[in-house]
């Protein structure tokens, strides 16, 4: 009887998730081994600092400090970029690649920014590129989208992206407490990011979304032509606002399709959800997804978006892919060959919208707020009062009926221009679909 082959996997960086693949994969291999029919060696890895304590044990003699060393070793089939960030990783998945080597990645920064150079290094080198793990962590999206609902063409793809936002969002809404107040204490237990501004600002988001609107539609949209907001300015008015209508607030990705113009468009922003939807109810930091596709109708994946674990089962996931790839030529379906789509202009991106402002306490400003918007074309649903931290103050809580992003924004101008508003409002999407 043949001896089965060996593949040998190397590692470009032994962090948080380089080490839950490292441990898993030892952990796993015989029952993987067993089912892929061949034997799993973790030939080499890669580290910045060689003295640095590991909670896995790696012998010295597979340890090295150049990622390109692993990338390029000939005896290494498949390389696992485990590094982040757009520099030492884009060379280490580029060389690898141009070897026509097969790279795992969980790095959806490089993929955002630089997914085109990589698929086309990919293609003409006749390499892969698998990156289940560049989004919602241990829930397989990619695998999904890109395989499981390949007869659908997709309307609406929205879902809370970044577990750390909705770690803070959750506490604030349970427990009564301040933003600054929550991420302080997010920082301290180790769920945000000392810089944490990619996750709250909205941009770990957005890349997300950009790399499920690519493999959604086939067209890279850059951060810079999407809709990005974050939560940094939300608060307790806010979160009561919502509850008492009926409403939760999550930072949401949405991705909407319109099929009768082609347009596209994606977009991250707090929004009020409505509590009957699934998502309005996936709290602390578990992502979840609603994909809506012309075939199949709506489906939702909920789970652990981030931490060592559930990124180690993604990653294990697409190295097992890779495998029967390398061993048996069967390849998943491919991701999709990138083309150009429009971009919908912001007048036909449709939704109700909430306001909070802070106004002097005087005779005839609800009327100048109420005309500003009717000026501007926006007609309001609902106005309530709150009591202001200013004084001679009051803080306005509106809704609209359903209008515009063009429309909102001249709102909003309207607004900065009417001495009695004070400091900049607030703007929020209301979910509806
Ligand atoms: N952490 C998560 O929950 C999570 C979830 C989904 C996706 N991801 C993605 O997974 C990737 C890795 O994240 P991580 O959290 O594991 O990061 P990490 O803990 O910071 O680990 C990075 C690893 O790369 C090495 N490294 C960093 N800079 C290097 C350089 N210039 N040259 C050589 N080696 C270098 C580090 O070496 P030392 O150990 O010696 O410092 C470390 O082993 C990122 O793309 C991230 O976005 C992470």
């Amino acid at each position: 009887m043949s001896q089965p082959s060996v593949i040998n996997i190397g590692i470009c960086g032994l962090g948080t998730v380089g080490q839950g693949v490292w441990k898993h994969l030892a952990r796993s291999r015989a029952a993987l081994e067993s089912r892929l029919g061949v034997r799993l060696k973790l030939h080499r890895a890669s580290v910045r600092d060689l003295r640095k304590a590991r909670a896995v044990r790696v012998p010295a003699s597979r340890l090295t400090t150049d990622p390109l060393a692993v990338a390029t070793d000939p005896a290494v089939q498949i390389v696992c970029e485990l590094i982040g960030g757009t520099g030492v990783a884009r060379e280490v998945t580029l060389a690898a690649l141009r070897l026509g080597k097969t790279v795992v990645s969980a790095n959806k920064a490089l993929l955002c920014a630089h997914g085109p150079e990589i698929f086309a290094a990919a293609r003409k080198n006749g390499g892969h590129f698998f990156f289940e793990a560049s989004v919602a962590g241990g829930i397989p999206i990619i695998k999904a989208l890109r395989e499981g609902l390949v007869a659908n063409r997709f309307g609406l793809i929205y879902g809370i992206l970044n577990g750390t936002c909705n770690y803070i969002l959750t506490r604030m809404e349970r427990e009564g407490l301040g933003y600054a107040e929550i991420l302080a204490d997010a920082k301290r237990l180790g769920y945000a990011e000392a810089d944490e501004s990619l996750d709250v600002e909205g941009w770990d988001t957005a890349h997300k979304a950009g790399i499920l609107a690519f493999l959604a539609h086939g067209a890279w949209v850059p951060t810079r032509a999407m809709l990005v907001e974050g939560i940094t300015r939300i608060t307790q008015t806010d979160l009561q606002f919502a509850r008492e209508h009926g409403f939760a607030i999550k930072l949401l990705a949405v991705i909407t399709r319109d099929f009768a113009s082609d347009e596209l468009f994606v977009r991250v922003h707090p929004t009020l959800l409505p509590l009957s939807k699934v998502l309005a109810n996936v709290n602390d930091v578990y992502n979840g997804i609603s994909v809506t596709g012309d075939v199949v109708g709506e489906t939702t994946y909920i789970g652990r978006g981030a931490g060592q674990d559930a990124t180690a089962s993604a990653v294990i996931s697409d190295i097992a892919d890779a495998v029967i790839l390398l061993n048996r030529g069967n390849s998943p379906l491919p991701a999709p060959v990138a083309q150009r789509c429009p971009l919908a202009p912001p007048e036909r991106i449709r939704s109700r919208y909430y306001l909070r402002l802070d106004v002097r306490d005087r005779p005839g400003v609800l009327a100048q707020i109420a005309t500003a918007t009717a000026r501007a074309g926006v007609s309001i649903a609902d106005m309530v009062q709150r009591p202001s931290k200013h004084r001679n103050a009051a803080t306005l809580l509106l809704t609209t009926h359903e209008s515009n992003e063009q429309a909102i924004r001249a709102t909003l101008a309207r607004f900065r221009r009417l001495s009695n508003v004070l400091g900049e409002p607030l703007l929020l999407r209301i979910f509806a679909s």
